[in-house]
């Protein structure tokens, strides 16, 4: 049996209380990023006419640069199949492989994190353990 559908009230509430970033082009939203301000990915979606155009990529640089501007050092998210290599493709590890109830349906999803690392005053390179 499929799940049930989302509560958009729900998803409402979460989104306003969350950082997001909005990727748009023209009147189109091409996707979206919201995260804690504790590193943690919260949501990451990218419509599918916008797939594989480097979409996911730009948000995640845009957070990942926020949350390093803020101090935080490690990064986590839960992660769908779909994600998976996109979140390794950032230098994320899969920490633990998951099994959640959701709205009447069995999902898989992967814990995963990505450490961060500050680069030292005075030196030079990039900020962040590679790019996404
Ligand atoms: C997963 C998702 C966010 C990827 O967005 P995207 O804009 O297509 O990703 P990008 O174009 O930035 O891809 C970056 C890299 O990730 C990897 N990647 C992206 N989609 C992939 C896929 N379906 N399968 C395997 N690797 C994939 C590739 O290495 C890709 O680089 P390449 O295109 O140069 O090969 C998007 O497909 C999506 O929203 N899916 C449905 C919702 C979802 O599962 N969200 C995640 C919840 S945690």
């Amino acid at each position: 049996m499929g799940a049930t559908a989302p509560d958009l009230h729900q998803w409402r509430k979460r989104l306003q209380s969350l950082p997001t970033f909005v990727a748009v082009q023209g009147t189109e939203v091409a996707g979206f990023i919201s995260y804690e301000t504790n590193g943690h990915i919260e949501l990451l979606y990218v419509t599918p006419s916008y797939a594989r155009r480097g979409v996911a990529s730009l948000l995640y640089c845009h957070a990942e640069r926020a949350l390093l501007s803020a101090g935080v050092t490690e990064l986590c998210t839960e992660a769908s199949l779909v994600a998976k290599p996109v979140f390794e493709r950032f230098r994320f590890v899969v920490t633990e492989e998951q099994e959640i109830s959701l709205r009447g349906a069995l999902f898989r999803r992967f814990a995963m994190r990505k450490r961060l690392v500050t680069t030292p005053p005075g030196a030079s390179g990039d900020a962040s353990q590679g790019g996404p």
